[in-house]
């Protein structure tokens, strides 16, 4: 039994400390909006928050989460209101969608650290989050309206 603390809840989760994070949080925590592609931090479709910082959770053994604020695409805010998600919503960023989730918490953690990113910053900010669908442009775009929306620094 380990106990993590997962979107403001205190969770008791049945698993190996060993056991990748992602695998907890979709199969036992039941939190599938956080999505597996490669199962080898190269995709970033796995992208959580630990203490607001982006992870991999595929490559994220449970023990290094333990003790840590655990943020998941469910938890991003309560009404799908976080400017980033706003953003995405009214410059209609998403096609398949299967990317979103981890590019959307990426997005998220670059702007609680810069407020005002730069096209430099958001590709180093974002290079680890791949898209098959190509939604580049748009991701670059609705980043910089979340800034806006977010209000001055
Ligand atoms: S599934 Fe974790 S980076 Fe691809
Ligand atoms: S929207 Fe389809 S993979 Fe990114």
């Amino acid at each position: 039994m380990i106990t993590l603390q997962i979107n403001g809840e205190r969770r008791e989760l049945d698993a190996d400390p060993a056991m990748p994070l992602l695998w907890a949080l979709r199969d036992i925590a039941g939190l599938t909006g956080t999505k597996f592609g490669c199962g080898k931090a190269l995709c970033g479709a796995c992208t959580v928050h630990l203490d607001g910082a982006p992870v991999r959770a595929c490559i994220t053994p449970l023990a290094a989460a333990q003790g840590r604020s655990i943020t998941t695409i469910e938890g991003l805010s309560p009404d799908g209101s976080h400017p980033v998600q706003l953003a995405w919503s009214e410059l209609d960023v998403v096609q398949c969608g299967y990317c979103q989730s981890g590019q959307i918490m990426s997005a998220a953690a670059l702007l609680a650290t810069t407020p005002r990113p730069t096209d430099e910053d958001i590709d180093a900010a974002m290079s680890g989050n791949l898209c098959r669908c190509g939604t580049y442009q748009r991701i670059r775009a609705a980043i910089k309206r979340a800034a806006e929306l977010a209000g001055p620094p």
